[in-house]
């Protein structure tokens, strides 16, 4: 990008995103969270499908993080439905007088009360949907100007409909992206601490009926939520 700096580049993404929130500096974050002595835990789908196989093992894994601790509080949010642009982030515009879904979602995001955040997204060919790529496109808004997302726990939980299709490999690609934006990635905790749930929809009765995948997403909500709670200070 001649005569275009990476400055340039991120001002502009984000004068195009017109992401409408107020950014909450780290240090605030941290303050407000402590001082409530509650946090909150969210868990983004970032499948196509309202309501399928990759929400249904969200609120699993939410359901452990909230187990865990009575000062945790949690949200499913789903994109299904939600019209998401990736071009805004390059600096492309709308059309005039249009807007789309992202906004929205960025009070939540950049909420002091959110310390953890799960990002789910179904396997495509190896790695995560189009819809996921878009919405961690679209959070550089956040990353710009005072990082809102900077010391937010992040884990990634992939659901694929073959045991092994890549779950791994799209946790690993979804990870890259949060580590941009100074978040706190863990992986899965104990039994078998590995790299995040990874989840098998293609079991007899569905991803609920894949033991060995719940047992991965049960680990990573609660290994969310355990640091979540030691980041914000309030453990
Ligand atoms: C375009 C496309 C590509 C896919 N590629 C893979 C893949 O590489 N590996 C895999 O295990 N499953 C693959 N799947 C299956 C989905 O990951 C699986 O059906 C998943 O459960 C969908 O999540 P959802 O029920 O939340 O929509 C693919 C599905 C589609 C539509």
């Amino acid at each position: 990008m001649q005569g275009f700096s990476r400055r340039d580049f991120v001002r502009t993404s984000v004068t195009a995103g017109a992401a409408a929130a107020t950014v909450v500096s780290p240090t605030t974050a941290q303050a407000t969270a402590s001082s409530e002595g509650r946090i909150k835990v969210i868990a983004i789908s970032c499948s196509h499908r309202k309501g399928k196989s990759t929400a249904a093992t969200l609120g699993v894994c939410l359901q452990a993080a909230k187990e865990l601790s009575p000062r945790i509080e949690t949200e499913l949010i789903e994109l299904a439905g939600l019209n998401i642009n990736g071009c805004v982030a390059a600096g492309v515009p709308l059309p005039p007088g249009q807007q789309d879904d992202f906004p929205k979602l960025v009070p939540t995001l950049a909420d002091p009360k959110v310390r953890g955040i799960i990002i789910g997204t179904p396997v495509y060919f190896g790695n995560m949907s189009s819809l996921c790529r878009a919405f961690l496109e679209r959070c550089i808004v956040l990353y710009q100007d005072k990082f809102a997302l900077s010391n937010k726990v992040a884990g990634v939980v992939a659901v694929g409909g073959t045991r092994n299709g890549g779950q791994e490999v799209t946790i690993q690609s979804v990870q890259i992206s949060l580590f941009c934006n100074e978040m706190i990635l863990v992986g899965n905790g104990r039994p078998g601490p590995r790299h995040g749930a990874t989840v098998w929809s293609g079991a007899e009765g569905g991803v609920l009926k894949d033991e060995i995948g719940m047992t991965t997403v049960k680990a990573l909500g609660r290994r969310v939520a355990e640091v979540s709670l030691r980041v914000a200070g309030v453990s």
